[in-house]
């Protein structure tokens, strides 16, 4: 039997929702069509992103036992989704760029050539929809005003899916009639859990299949993903396409897609500033971006929590925007005494969690949500748990998934389809040793090359180990859409575009370091503010630090500490430069460097060898 022969009848259904498309674009409606040959859903739907078609769906998940309703006592309008214990993470090692040649997606990436792996994935999306209903997503990353609106369709099996991708992006019927008035480009973002269900047969509340791919082809601006339902795997919106994608886009068209958050502060004379952020998964971009500041008239206001867009205007500025509309944010660690401000907008309700527990009076827990713990749960798993069961409550990677609309911190310039001045940028990591507390890179190259040897301690936000401290380059390692030489040339290269009085000056960051008796030296959260206004004030001119061959570090005195309960040794334990440490730490940059070959850029390598070079001094 030929493919073709094999993929073609629709249901009666499938057929009339696509001869009564709510569109005329061609290309569209054709693609619609052919994964639907493909993928033989029972029906198709095509998503209007209203609150009525939410609570549809959101109501059918119940019934389907995938969400729990949630008692509005402190969660209106909420639910609660546990997924499969195999599908609770991004799986990087299932993660692929299938650009034309292995170079293209460099050392980073796992690479299969696109033509093979349409082929696999093509099998594997063979009547992968059998008893489902297949939903057509419109969606667009970034204000629907933006001059360039960067517009997607995602294909999708799941309504889970539907429902966290009109709180995550713009999706519906406003943004499929302006991108087809104008035949506008849009990436093809194809989904499917991959749990085709026979004639008859049951389905369970968390449909996934145990193979898993997640696939960009970045020359074709293509998403292919199959057999996970969770977060970054599926709604496809967010990493694969705003950063995969976006990524290689962005090396094309000379801007930058980047996996940080975006936070106006302004000072208590009035004056504010725009910088963002670059932290890996789960080391604390939702909660900086979210911060109360701990010292007085200093004013914090969020505009991103994950992903900054950032171009160019025709001043030479950088402009940033956030592209999504909601948070998908690591839940433990976030609470009432760590992170106020995440949690008045999540309690505004219109929430979907994700692998956190029950509680008896149909709410949700994770551990860190209070610092009183309750008596009795239901687990992430579903099985009873006390505090003596010796496991947690909720996932480590549980999440809570919200509007950004509904964060009473969000600064009004996060609607601005031109977004707003960038003034700084902050790496910053996991790491107990090594790494002060706060940097100023001495130029932008020096910054780059800070941001290139990033590393952090894994986390659970990815399957593996977690703990070991792995090179995250500008906390973009699973997220660099092509061959990661070339991408810290791209940064290189707009530093030279633009000069180096228009870009962002580049400051590092750990709030992870510990003392010799292991504990955190820097109480971070709401404290980490006391950084920010030295960041602040070294932009206005006004702040002084020592140098040191990582770049300019504030000296003990001149980070605002007052009020603060910190022991003179945890100071000095948070701010140290040790060249002993930096000696222990060149070789692991050295392997790290030799990962890219030829493709390093020669000035990453002048600026190991001044690091070398001082260290020994
Ligand atoms: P992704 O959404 O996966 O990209 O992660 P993220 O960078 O947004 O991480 P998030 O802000 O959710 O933080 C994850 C964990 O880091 C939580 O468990 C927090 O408690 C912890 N954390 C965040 N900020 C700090 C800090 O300043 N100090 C310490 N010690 N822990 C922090
Ligand atoms: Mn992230
Ligand atoms: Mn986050």
């Amino acid at each position: 039997m030929t493919d073709i022969s094999m993929a073609t009848a629709l249901t009666a259904e499938a057929e009339q929702s696509i001869n009564n498309a709510p569109t005329n674009y061609t290309e569209l409606v054709q693609w619609v069509r052919e994964i639907a040959e493909l993928t033989q859903p029972d029906r198709i739907v095509w998503a209007d992103g209203s609150q009525e078609e939410y609570d549809r769906l959101a109501g059918e998940l119940v019934d389907a036992g995938t969400f729990v309703r949630l008692s509005d006592h402190e969660f209106p309008n909420s639910y609660a989704a546990f997924s499969d214990p195999d599908d609770v993470a991004r799986v990087e090692e299932r993660t692929f760029i299938c650009s034309q040649t292995a170079e293209g997606a460099g050392p980073t990436n796992n690479w299969r050539d696109p033509a093979e792996m349409k082929q696999t994935m093509t099998k594997l999306y063979r009547g992968c929809m059998r008893g489902r209903t297949m939903y057509v997503i419109p969606f667009v990353m970034g204000s629907l005003d933006a001059k360039d609106p960067k517009y997607g369709v995602e294909i999708t099996d799941s309504a889970y899916v539907v429902c966290s991708m009109r709180i995550m992006a713009t999706i519906g019927t406003d943004v499929l009639e302006k991108m087809s008035k104008t035949n506008a480009f849009f990436v093809k973002a194809l989904h499917s859990v991959g749990a085709p269900l026979a004639e008859g047969q049951e389905d369970v509340p968390w449909p996934c299949n145990l193979e898993k791919y997640i696939v960009q082809f970045p020359e074709t601006r293509e998403i292919w993903s199959f057999g996970s339902g969770y977060g970054g795997n599926a709604l496809l919106g967010k990493k694969c396409y705003a950063l995969r994608i976006a990524s290689a886009l962005a090396h094309d068209e000379g801007w930058m897609a980047e996996h940080m958050l975006v936070l106006k502060v302004t000072n208590p004379a009035g004056k504010s500033r725009y910088v963002s952020a670059a932290f890996p998964s789960a080391c604390g971009k939702t909660n900086f971006a979210m911060m109360e500041p701990a010292i007085d008239g200093w004013k914090a206001e969020m505009i991103g929590d994950d992903i900054a867009w950032i171009r160019f205007d025709e001043n030479n500025k950088a402009r940033v925007v956030n592209p999504e509309a909601g948070l998908f944010g690591v839940a433990p660690g976030t609470g009432w005494p760590t992170n106020p401000n995440a949690m008045r907008a999540i309690a505004e309700g219109n929430t979907i969690f994700t692998n956190v527990a029950l509680t008896d009076d149909g709410s949700v827990w994770w551990e860190g949500k209070t610092d009183e713990v309750p008596e009795h749960l239901i687990d992430w798993q579903g099985n009873d748990w006390t505090p003596e069961s010796g496991r947690p409550a909720a996932h480590p990677n549980s999440r809570f998934c919200t509007p950004i609309s509904q964060v009473d911190m969000l600064a009004e310039e996060y609607y601005a389809p031109e977004g707003v001045p960038l003034d700084a940028i902050i790496f910053g990591g996991r790491r107990k040793t090594t790494v002060p507390l706060v940097s100023e890179a001495k130029s932008w190259e020096h910054g780059v090359f800070q941001g290139v040897t990033l590393s952090s301690e894994t986390t659970a936000a990815a399957k593996g180990a977690v703990g070991v401290v792995r090179r995250d380059p500008m906390a973009m390692l699973p997220f660099i859409g092509y061959n990661a030489g070339d991408y810290f040339q791209h940064w290189l290269d707009l530093g030279q575009k633009y000069g180096a009085e228009n870009m962002p000056k580049i400051y590092y960051v750990n709030w992870f370091r510990r003392t010799a008796d292991g504990g955190f030296a820097w109480p971070g959260f709401g404290e980490n503010s006391r950084v920010v206004k030295w960041i602040f004030d070294r932009l206005e001119g006004t702040a002084e630090g020592e140098e040191t061959f990582v770049g300019t570090v504030p000296g003990k005195d001149d980070l605002d500490v007052s009020g603060l309960e910190i022991s003179d040794e945890e100071l000095k334990a948070a701010l140290n430069v040790s060249a002993g440490e930096w000696a222990q730490e060149l070789p692991g940059i050295d392997q790290w460097l030799a990962t890219f070959g030829d493709k390093l850029p020669p000035a990453l390598k002048d600026q190991r060898d001044i690091l070398a070079r001082s260290i020994q001094q």
